[in-house]
C-alpha cells in the first residue's frame, strides 16, 4: 500500500456542514489531500472562516439551508460535476418523546434525513453525479445505541443508514458507491452544549478514555472519499472509542 491511493488529487468535493465541526474538519482535511472542495451550511461568515484554513484549492462557498427545498435545489444546480458527496449538516436537539410536537419532528427530519435525501435526488437528476464518485453520510451510533431524550435524532440517522443503503443500490450503474460513518460523541459544538462535569461523567464510559476529535472522523471521510475505497459500498463504519462494546 502506499499513500497515493489516499490522495483525493483532482477530485471535485462537496461538504455540507462544511461551518463547524466534523465538516469543517472534513473540508480542511480534504483540502490538505488535494481535493477542490465546495463548502456548504448556512453562515456564510464561518463558512470563509473554514475556507482561511485550507489548503489551496479550486474551492467555493454556496450557503444553503437544509431544510429550504429551494436552497437544496440551487446547491444541487451551483455545483459541479462532483467525485465525492460528504453529508455532514445535521442538528441533534434532545426532547423526550412526551414532549415532542410537530415543529420539533419536522425540523429533525428535515435537517438530517429529507434535507440530504432531496439533495442527493436533485444531484442525481441533474447529472451531477460522476462515474465511481463516493458519497458519504454522517449518522451516528444513535441509530443502533438507544438514549432517554434522543428518539428523533435517533430515528432519523436510523432512517439515514437504510436511506444509504438503498441509494448504494440505485447509484450502481455509475458504479458509485454510498457509505456512512457512526460516531459516538466528538469534540464539537454540537456537545458543548452540556455541562463538563456531565461531559466528564460520559467520557468516564469510553474505554479508549476519550472522545474523537473532529480530524479523526475526517480521516475516515478521506478513505471513503478516495481510490482505496473502490469496492466499499453500503457500509458503515462506527467511530466510538469502544463505547458500543459495553
Ligand atoms: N458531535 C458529535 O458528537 C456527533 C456524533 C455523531 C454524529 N454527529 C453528526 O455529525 C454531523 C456534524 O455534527 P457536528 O458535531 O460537527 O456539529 P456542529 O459543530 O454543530 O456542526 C453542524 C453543522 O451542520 C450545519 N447545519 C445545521 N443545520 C443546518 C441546516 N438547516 N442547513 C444547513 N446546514 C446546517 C451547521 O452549519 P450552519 O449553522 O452554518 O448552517 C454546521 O456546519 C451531524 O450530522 C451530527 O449528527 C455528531
Amino acid at each position: 500500500m502506499n499513500n497515493t491511493v489516499f490522495s483525493l488529487e483532482g477530485k471535485t468535493i462537496l461538504v455540507t456542514g462544511a461551518s463547524s465541526g466534523i465538516g469543517k474538519a472534513t473540508a480542511i482535511e480534504c483540502s490538505k489531500m488535494g481535493a477542490n472542495v465546495f463548502l456548504s451550511a448556512r453562515n456564510k461568515e464561518r463558512l470563509e472562516q473554514t475556507l482561511s484554513e485550507m489548503a489551496p484549492g479550486n474551492h467555493s462557498i454556496i450557503t444553503a439551508d437544509m431544510t429550504h427545498l429551494e436552497d437544496v435545489q440551487k446547491l444541487a444546480e451551483e455545483v459541479s460535476v462532483l467525485d465525492g458527496i460528504a453529508l455532514i449538516a445535521g442538528i441533534n436537539d434532545k426532547m423526550i418523546i412526551k414532549k415532542i410536537d410537530d415543529e420539533y419532528v419536522s425540523k429533525m427530519l428535515s435537517t438530517n434525513l429529507s434535507g440530504p435525501a432531496m439533495l442527493v435526488k436533485s444531484l442525481l437528476k441533474g447529472k451531477k453525479i460522476a462515474k465511481q464518485a463516493s458519497i458519504v453520510f454522517m449518522s451516528s451510533v444513535s441509530a443502533f445505541y438507544p438514549s432517554v431524550s434522543n428518539a428523533m435524532y435517533a430515528a432519523s440517522k436510523a432512517a439515514v443508514n437504510q436511506f444509504a443503503k438503498v441509494l448504494a443500490l440505485e447509484v450502481l450503474p455509475l458504479k458509485a458507491r454510498v457509505n456512512c460513518i457512526q460516531p459516538a460523541f466528538v469534540e464539537t459544538e454540537m456537545i458543548h452544549k452540556y455541562s463538563e462535569e456531565t461531559l466528564s461523567e460520559i467520557r468516564s464510559n469510553y474505554p479508549l478514555g476519550r472522545f474523537a476529535r473532529p480530524e479523526e472522523i475526517a480521516y475516515a471521510v478521506i478513505y471513503y472519499m478516495s481510490d482505496a475505497s473502490q469496492l466499499v459500498t453500503g457500509t458503515s463504519l462506527v467511530i466510538d472509542g469502544g463505547y458500543t462494546l459495553r
